[in-house]
């Protein structure tokens, strides 16, 4: 029998699943969403959403994937047989939920680092975001034709994920985090400081940084914290329980989940400094006084912020703003192919534990049907289904995947043995609070906005979409994984999954 296989260092580790959690998310979601939650004060419930919800649920994916040593789908059939259901679907509605759309995002990075060599978008970037870039359509039936640029572009970041996930884990994925997350620290520095000396700056950062609590009243305000926890950290996921089933036996579980955690919201709140310094400095160049209705005006639809308001300051900077240009959209394009190589892994994982069948060929076949599923988002009306699809698969998938986790994991598996079960391997140890976590607090704060979210929407519908066009859209996503994760859990195992560990047999610490 193969053996399973391995990081080479814990390093290497740390850096993969810090690449997996810092993504878009981190600089395009993150920034858009404390802009739209009133600045300073969504820090407040993005803090409390990451230690309620966030950090547990970190220590509760790398502690099951050590303890089965396996992918999400042979961790949950060993807990019961009734649950590989669940093993699956979590991986299945970020892949062919989340990851079709989130590489055609990367591609438009992509063409937009080469934008920048000749600032391609002139004099009005929104226009040129939406009309010349996007064509985008004006309902979301009118698909018309795929749009050139953006195909070829997505295809390029589909045959990057290719390249990187063929290889051997050690070989492929943590080769590649190991250049692209120092990388990335080093671009992502230059740019904060680069646009904390612009002129403006200060105003800019004192916009993000300073608290509007009336905000904190709004209950979608605290959706999406939640949301935005579950979607930066990669959880609910079942990459990160992937992961940690290639860890070698005695590994700091409890240090490497809060490690993770903690530098991924980090970096997001240092990388909000690149965004609202150079916000500040267009304020600035625009000639208007800093007030909160100018920032406002700066950006008027939130998912534009990266795609317009950034490029119109880029034009405006007063030196080399080319090269500025090419280092923030280069930014995000790193970020994202570390993200995205990441749910490739956790369905190969899960597939190859299942199957026999090689690692590679599972890996060329869910490129294949993951670039021909991102079509559709590049085609004229893509923005649309994106945006559709996004709410639906974070507000309305990943949220009841962490719910049913820790469902599942406090009361079948029980948390108190998986508690036992990392701290015989880890040097930090967790108190009897994480179980209480893990079984009342996180799954009650998550239900609760789930129903109220559900609520939300129900009552007051998301964005212009008419309901048929969002349920049409947005649910047959849902229903989608849901079809595809029974079919794959129907299919009979191919491999005994008793057998499925390669270890000696003490290592099978199952508790
Ligand atoms: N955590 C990532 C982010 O913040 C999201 C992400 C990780 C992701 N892996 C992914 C999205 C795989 C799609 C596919 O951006």
């Amino acid at each position: 029998m193969e053996e399973r296989p391995k990081w080479s260092s814990q390093t290497g580790f740390l850096l993969a699943a810090i690449g997996s959690a810092i993504g878009l998310g981190n600089i395009w979601r993150f920034s858009y969403m404390a802009y739209q939650n009133g600045g300073g004060a969504f820090l407040i419930p993005y803090f409390l959403a990451l230690v309620t919800a966030g950090i547990p649920l970190m220590i509760l994916e790398f502690g099951l994937g050590h303890s089965m040593k396996g992918s999400s789908v042979l961790s949950f059939r060993r807990i019961d047989r009734r649950l590989e259901w669940f093993g699956w679907w979590m991986p299945l509605l970020v892949m062919y939920g989340i990851m079709l759309y989130y590489t055609v995002i990367i591609g438009w990075c992509l063409n937009y680092t080469l934008f920048s060599l000749n600032l391609a978008w002139g004099k009005e970037p929104a226009s040129f975001f939406s009309e010349t870039f996007l064509r985008k359509a004006k309902g979301a039936w009118d698909l018309q034709d795929i749009v050139g640029p953006i195909f070829v572009s997505t295809g390029v970041v589909w045959l990057i994920t290719w390249f990187i996930c063929y290889k051997e884990v050690n070989r492929g994925i943590e080769r590649a985090c190991k250049i692209f997350m120092p990388a990335l620290f080093v671009l992502t520095l230059v740019l904060v400081f680069w646009g904390c000396s612009l002129k403006g700056a200060g105003d800019g950062l004192k916009f993000y940084l300073k608290p509007d609590l009336s905000k904190l009243k709004d209950v979608s305000v605290w959706t999406s914290a939640y949301g935005q926890i579950f979607f930066t950290l990669s959880i609910g996921f079942g990459i990160m329980i992937a992961y940690a089933s290639y860890l070698p036996r005695k590994t700091n579980l409890v240090k490497n989940a809060f490690i993770t955690s903690v530098v991924n919201c980090l970096y997001s709140f240092i990388a909000g400094f690149a965004v609202f310094s150079v916000l500040g400095y267009l304020v600035y160049a625009q000639g208007t006084a800093p007030t909160r209705e100018a920032f406002e005006n700066v950006v008027k639809e939130g998912a534009a912020l990266a795609f317009v308001t950034y490029p119109q300051a880029i034009s405006e900077l007063p030196a080399f703003n080319r090269l500025f240009g090419v280092l923030f959209f280069l930014c995000l394009t790193i970020a994202g192919i570390s993200s995205a190589i990441s749910i490739i892994e956790a369905l190969t994982c899960a597939v190859t534990d299942k199957f026999s069948v090689a690692r590679r060929k599972v890996v060329s076949i869910l490129c294949a049907t993951g670039f021909l599923g991102s079509i559709v988002f590049v085609c004229h009306s893509g923005l649309i289904w994106l945006d559709i699809v996004d709410r639906f698969i974070n507000h309305y998938g990943l949220v009841l995947a962490g719910f049913l986790e820790c469902v599942f994991i406090g009361w079948i598996l029980k948390a108190r043995s998986l508690r036992k079960h990392i701290n015989a391997v880890s040097s930090w140890n967790l108190s009897q609070i994480w179980d209480y976590l893990i079984k009342f607090l996180s799954p009650a704060i998550l239900g609760t906005i789930y129903v109220m979210d559900v609520v939300n929407i129900i009552k007051k519908g998301y964005g212009e979409y008419p309901t048929k066009t969002l349920l049409l859209i947005g649910l047959n996503a849902l229903i989608l994984s849901f079809i595809l994760a029974t079919v794959f859990t129907i299919y009979p195992w191919r491999r005994k999954p008793e057998l499925v560990i390669h270890e000696p047999e003490e290592d099978k610490v199952l508790v």
